[in-house]
């Protein structure tokens, strides 16, 4: 599979949302993340519906909502409604993940679960033939612009190898600290869809930090 690149919409100027998204929209961008947080699972609030409403309304490619909340159960048949491509929710909030994940198919988007950075990949060994995406957090999850944590290349090469036996279509997509110098390696370790917040926001030159990320050889 080819890698894809998901830039984070979090790490967008908000006053002007419109235009960074239409500047995703131009570039070489596969998916545009979106980070929801609701200040209990993660000690931050990001945005909810009213957010992911405009970003829909001027977004033309898929939607890959990470839900970094409690209780998702609660909200995944409005973010399908709202547009959502893929749904991720946290293995470390969802008591009943089989049932979330089947939820989340139903309502028709593709299931990902997303792992902090102390879950271990083999938790998932027996949800793993059900998902379309697993998401490795490679910070903790709750803010922008934090340091990658070298760990995540272990990790990535165990579900890797989970994946390789058992669903080998799998999305497996890497987030926090991710940018031009290590998008490399971390293809080589296994991911291939990578999510970009500052290294795509913070630079002087976007569409160009975007394209370093689709080809960084
Ligand atoms: C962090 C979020 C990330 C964040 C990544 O909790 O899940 O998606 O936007 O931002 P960077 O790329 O700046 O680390
Ligand atoms: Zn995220």
């Amino acid at each position: 599979m080819n890698h894809l690149v998901a830039p984070s919409i979090l790490a967008s100027d908000f006053g002007n949302l419109q235009r960074d998204i239409e500047m995703l929209n131009r570039s070489e961008a596969d998916w545009i993340h979106v980070d929801v947080m609701d200040g209990m699972f993660v000690p931050n609030i990001s945005f909810g519906f009213p957010v992911m409403e405009a970003v829909k309304k001027h977004a033309t490619k898929p939607l890959d909502v990470h839900l970094m909340i409690v209780d998702p159960d609660r909200y995944i048949k409005e973010f399908a409604e709202k547009g959502a491509y893929s749904i991720t929710v946290h293995f470390e909030a969802c008591p009943h993940l089989h049932r979330t994940i089947q939820g989340i198919k139903e309502a028709g988007c593709h299931a990902g679960v997303a792992l902090n950075p102390h879950t271990p990949v083999a938790f998932l060994d027996d949800i793993i033939q059900d998902l379309d995406l697993v998401l490795i957090m490679s910070v903790n999850p709750g803010f922008g612009g934090q340091k990658f944590i070298p760990n995540t290349y272990k990790k990535l090469h165990d579900l890797k190898a989970l994946s390789a036996l058992r669903n080998p279509n799998l999305y497996i997509e890497v987030d926090g600290g991710v940018g031009e110098q290590n998008v490399k390696q971390l293809i080589d370790a296994g991911a291939n869809v990578f999510v970009a917040g500052n290294s795509v926001f913070s630079a002087v030159d976007q569409l160009q930090a975007i394209k370093n990320l689709k080809n960084p050889f």
